[in-house]
């Protein structure tokens, strides 16, 4: 369990980040907003470009066309009142943590996380598997789409667990302090977790409540070949990311900070990219997606959770909502 009210401390006390500001602020734009109250958690884009947004608080999951700015509900899982992470598996066939997660309280329950599959275009939703072993299922990123394996991260407990999403099968792969929520203030440690393209893979990740970003190689089974490296630290309380499609940054969000960063893999320089402590822009930011049509491949859209677990100004929440840059020339 923890409470959201400490992330309000926790944005004043990481206020000022250690970043470069960007010289050209990208063009944002809303492309749908909800009622206030609600919490957009993550994302995941389909190829035809059509967004799957899955919401904590409810167990809704969205569907959000990004060029008419219409959204239309999905799915509501039965069972769990919270959806979190998501990543696509194939064509169209997503696969989703979800859990009991109450906003009201700002508390999880332990054991009672799962994950589930969502069909893009029958919008039938499957549990897969109960893991009644994690604290918070959060990230969740695939691993190997033939074999039917994602990654995903338990921020409570700082382990990355293999699921099947065939079987059901799990399994602890990485345990590393890293991972591990801090000693003290909220029991997040290791969010947002994403796989590098390509054969030698890297496992990127973020440490909420360590502030940072970082990486582990991993082999074909999800296991670590290498230590676990941050990349970038001190640079606020770190969500869910997207990796840049050429494969060299992280557009990563720092929910206490309502901002928008771009993490370099190779040197780990985090540039503030938009969003302030004390910006509406994108209140409490939650995750980041890429699109994926030709219309939008330089696109980066950013969930939000309208500050509700840090106000700006100690005052200020809004309904949860997307909001697109365009990062072209970024
Ligand atoms: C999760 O919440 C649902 C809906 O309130 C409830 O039926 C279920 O028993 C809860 N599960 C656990 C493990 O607490
Ligand atoms: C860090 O790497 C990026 C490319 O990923 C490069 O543009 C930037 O100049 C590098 N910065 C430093 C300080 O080396
Ligand atoms: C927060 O306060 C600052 C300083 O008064 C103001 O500029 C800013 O617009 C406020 N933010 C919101 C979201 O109200």
């Amino acid at each position: 369990m923890f409470v959201f009210r400490a992330l309000v401390s926790l944005s004043l006390l990481l206020g000022t980040t250690h970043a470069a500001a960007v010289s050209k602020a990208p063009r944002a734009r809303t492309v749908v907003q909800w009622d206030v109250g609600t919490w957009a958690e993550n994302i995941a884009v389909r190829s035809n470009g059509q967004l799957i947004v899955t919401m904590l608080g409810n167990a809704e999951i969205w569907a959000v066309d990004p060029a008419k700015s219409t959204k239309s509900l999905v799915a509501t899982l039965p069972g769990v009142t919270g959806v979190g992470g998501i990543d696509e598996l194939t064509p169209d066939i997503f696969v989703i943590a979800a859990g009991n997660f109450t906003l009201a309280t700002g508390t999880t329950v332990p054991g009672s996380y799962s994950i589930w599959t969502l069909n893009a275009r029958s919008k039938v939703v499957k549990k897969i598997v109960d893991v009644p072993g994690a604290a918070m299922l959060n990230g969740l990123t695939t691993l190997d789409a033939i074999k039917g394996d994602v990654l995903v991260s338990d921020s409570g407990l700082g382990t990355v667990i293999r699921v099947n999403a065939h079987t059901g099968a799990t399994k602890v792969v990485i345990s590393d302090p890293a991972f591990a929520p801090p000693a003290k203030g909220i029991q997040i440690g290791i969010n947002g977790i994403r796989l590098s393209k390509g054969p030698k893979k890297t496992l990127y990740f973020n440490s909420f409540g360590g502030s940072s970003f970082g990486g582990v190689p991993v082999a074909a089974d999800g296991t670590p070949t290498g230590p676990v490296k941050f990349i970038a630290q001190n640079v606020g309380s770190l969500d869910d990311f997207a990796l840049s499609p050429c494969g060299s940054y992280a557009w990563d969000v720092a929910n206490g900070q309502n901002e928008l960063f771009k993490i370099s893999l190779k040197n780990g320089t985090a540039t503030l990219i938009a969003g302030a402590l004390d910006s509406a822009l994108i209140p409490g930011a939650t995750s980041a997606a890429f699109g994926r049509t030709s219309k939008d491949k330089n696109v980066v859209y950013v969930t939000t959770s309208g500050a509700l677990a840090a106000p700006i100004n100690g005052t200020y929440v809004e309904g949860a909502k997307i909001v697109a840059f365009n990062v072209r020339g970024l």
